[in-house]
């Protein structure tokens, strides 16, 4: 913990500040170079990835194989019947296997424990494409997008609008490494992890406030975000969480309450008419795509970082 030179990509918290924008820098850098259509940079050239998915994905699964493909590398997706990670096999011997063929195992799972399990057993880089506890490829993203889009990451305000989630938990452990002020707006009993939450105070980087009124919550925003409210694994409680999350809808009058400097953001796929409205996730100030977009070149750097090129 706390090391610049990990082995692995599991947690924003595990690097320090300059490591972090480090890898923010790399991500424009070679962003602006793949934009401008050039091919000739391939620093992956004669690697390879394996790409673990226990869920469903869509931005994930293409950013990755795109961006390594992009970049000279080969990605291999093992989706969830393929390698039944933990079931058809222990996750110490596929994390062993695969570091034989392998350059980069990346893993999107259930279990944190089991992104945990992998990293320690497999002797390449691990990277952490979302767990049940948090998703840090995301959050990168996400902070890239606000550099491009609100000037700056430090000392903005990023108020956080739904269930206290996986992307929560990384919001907090970014702010536990950058300072902002992050607030987290959610009904009761849905709050993120008091632990992370602990962590992201001790930390003493950043302000942070965990709410249950999201009204309040929104003024003098930079960003407003959202998120579905059932995440993977949740789908059988979203009636329920339909009625507990009533009021908590990111809608044109909470943006409204936002302040016209507020930006919209979400980490995709959104439930219109859930947890946002179809007007706020079109709307000029919506940066969704943007942000989705970001995706690939975020982890583009991640990939360069933990193979040390
Ligand atoms: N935001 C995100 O991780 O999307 P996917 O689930 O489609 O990968
Ligand atoms: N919280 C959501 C994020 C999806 C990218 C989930 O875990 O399903």
């Amino acid at each position: 913990k706390g090391t610049a030179n990990q082995k692995d990509f599991l947690h924003i918290n595990d690097f320090d500040k300059a490591t972090i924008l480090n890898i923010l820098d790399r991500a424009r850098e070679v962003k602006e170079l793949l934009k401008s259509g050039e091919r000739t940079y391939l620093p992956f050239k004669g690697k390879t990835m394996a790409m673990i998915f226990a869920k469903p994905s869509m931005r994930t699964r293409v950013s990755f194989e795109t961006g390594f493909y992009l970049l000279g590398g080969h990605a291999i997706y093992l989706g969830p019947n393929d390698i039944q990670m933990g079931k058809r096999e222990e996750t110490r011997d596929v994390a062993r296997v695969l570091s034989r063929y392998n350059d980069i195992i990346m893993a999107r799972v259930f279990a944190h424990q089991d992104i945990l399990d992998l990293a320690k057993y497999a002797t390449v880089p691990v990277i952490n494409g979302l767990t049940d506890y948090n998703h840090p490829c995301q959050i990168m993203a996400d902070a890239l997008t606000m550099i491009e889009h609100v000037g700056q990451l430090e000392g903005t305000k990023v108020v956080y609008v739904g269930d206290g989630n996986n992307i929560v938990h990384s919001w907090l452990l970014l702010a536990a490494v950058i300072p902002f002020h992050f607030v987290c707006a959610c009904p009761k009993g849905f709050e993120p992890d008091q632990e992370t939450v602990e962590k992201a105070r001790q930390a003493g980087v950043s302000k942070i406030d965990i709410t249950n009124d999201p009204k309040e919550a929104v003024r003098d925003a930079d960003v407003v975000y959202a998120d579905v409210w059932a995440s993977m694994g949740q789908k059988e409680e979203a009636a329920h969480r339909h009625q507990v999350f009533q009021g908590f809808q990111v809608d044109e009058q909470l943006m409204k309450l936002a302040g016209k400097k507020a930006y919209f953001m979400h980490c995709l796929p959104a439930e219109r008419g859930v947890e946002v409205t179809d007007g706020v996730i079109e709307a000029p100030n919506s940066i969704v795509f943007p942000q989705a977009e970001n995706r690939m070149h975020a982890q583009n750097a991640i990939m360069l970082h933990v193979l040390g090129l």
